[in-house]
């Protein structure tokens, strides 16, 4: 499988710890690798899901104490991946090559974040983009998806950071048929990555009392696949997490976290469906683009004025080394 450096050695989420029951094993994907997530104590371990002794499934296999049983042959291994029983022999000392490849595994915000990095260096989990209202008591938070789309991760990112779709594809919702034009907003990319500012956005009713009126939009890409939006809404501010798991080049899973400091009597029931319904009337059109994988030679699609976003986001993305998913 070729995957660039860029992304074999970025953090993904692979999974909502809630979704992990404890003494299961679960099976995941990531960059076409398959893999497995499972738990000793307070770690989470995310292995390749192939036992070194004959290739067999792990992820079939069972929790017992602290290691994890192969279902072919009962070889046993220790949350470091070390074989630590072999059934057919009484004599005690699995040779240390018998080793599941083992990932660098992390918790953050609620999601399991894996570095597919095979540097001996453990890669440093600071890397991980910030999500700005985590630590914030203020901001009620709750966590969207995962959403699949049939269709690259940065395309679906791209989809993120677009905003002249939202009179059509989110009429009603993020937009409004009648006001479909976009002004001149800020794109600024350094090496925090790319910053959109003053994205001016009418939306039908942004204040929650029917009446439709301009809202200026904020977001940052931290990384390919991780970005994070603001707006002013209701006296306080809202702000969406939004990190995207490759799959495959034309497979992902997105994931959305959601952050508000005012509105508390709205239930978040009705604050989640609304995001679902948005998201949902994103996928269609996010699977339909063609071709799947995003094309990172400019002249391959027309670009409009609006689309300076999309814009930077390719030259970027270029710039970085970024193939996996691309053409
Ligand atoms: Fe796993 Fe033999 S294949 S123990």
């Amino acid at each position: 499988m070729n995957i660039d450096p860029i992304l074999k050695n970025d953090w993904h989420p692979v999974a909502a710890v809630r979704d992990l029951p404890e003494e299961t094993i679960t099976p995941v994907r990531l960059l076409g690798e398959e893999l497995l997530l499972w738990q000793s104590g307070d770690r989470i371990m995310a292995w390749q899901d192939i036992c070194p002794h004959r290739g067999a499934r792990l992820s079939a296999g069972k929790v017992c104490g602290d290691t994890l049983v192969c279902p072919y042959h009962g070889l046993a291994y220790n949350p470091e991946g070390q074989c630590v029983l072999i059934p057919a022999y009484s004599t005690p000392k699995p040779p240390p090559n018998m080793r599941v490849k083992a990932y660098s595994c992390v918790e953050r915000y609620g999601l399991v974040w894996v570095n597919l990095g095979e540097s001996e260096a453990t890669p440093s989990s600071d890397k991980i983009p910030p999500f700005l209202e985590w630590e914030d008591a203020n901001f009620r938070k709750f966590l969207c998806g995962p959403f699949r789309y049939e269709s690259s991760a940065l395309r679906a990112m791209e989809n993120f950071i677009d905003v002249s779709h939202f009179p059509f594809v989110h009429d009603g919702f993020l937009g409004d048929v009648n006001h479909t034009e976009v002004s001149d907003y800020e794109v600024k990319t350094d090496a925090e990555g790319i910053s959109l500012n003053n994205l001016k956005v009418w939306q039908p009713d942004p204040d929650g009392t029917g009446v439709g009126g301009e809202v200026t939009y904020n977001y940052h890409i931290w990384r390919p696949l991780t970005a994070s939006f603001a707006k002013a809404a209701q006296g306080g501010k809202l702000g969406l997490f939004f990190t995207i798991t490759p799959l495959e080049e034309e497979m992902c899973l997105g994931w959305m976290w959601i952050a508000m400091n005012y509105g508390q009597d709205i239930p978040e029931e009705e604050l989640r469906q609304f995001q679902e319904t948005v998201v949902q009337q994103d996928i269609p059109i996010v699977e339909s683009q063609r071709p799947k994988r995003l094309p990172l030679d400019l002249t391959a699609e027309v670009h409009l004025a609006c689309d300076q976003s999309a814009i930077a986001y390719r030259k970027w993305l270029k710039r970085l080394g970024v193939t996996y998913g691309t053409l």
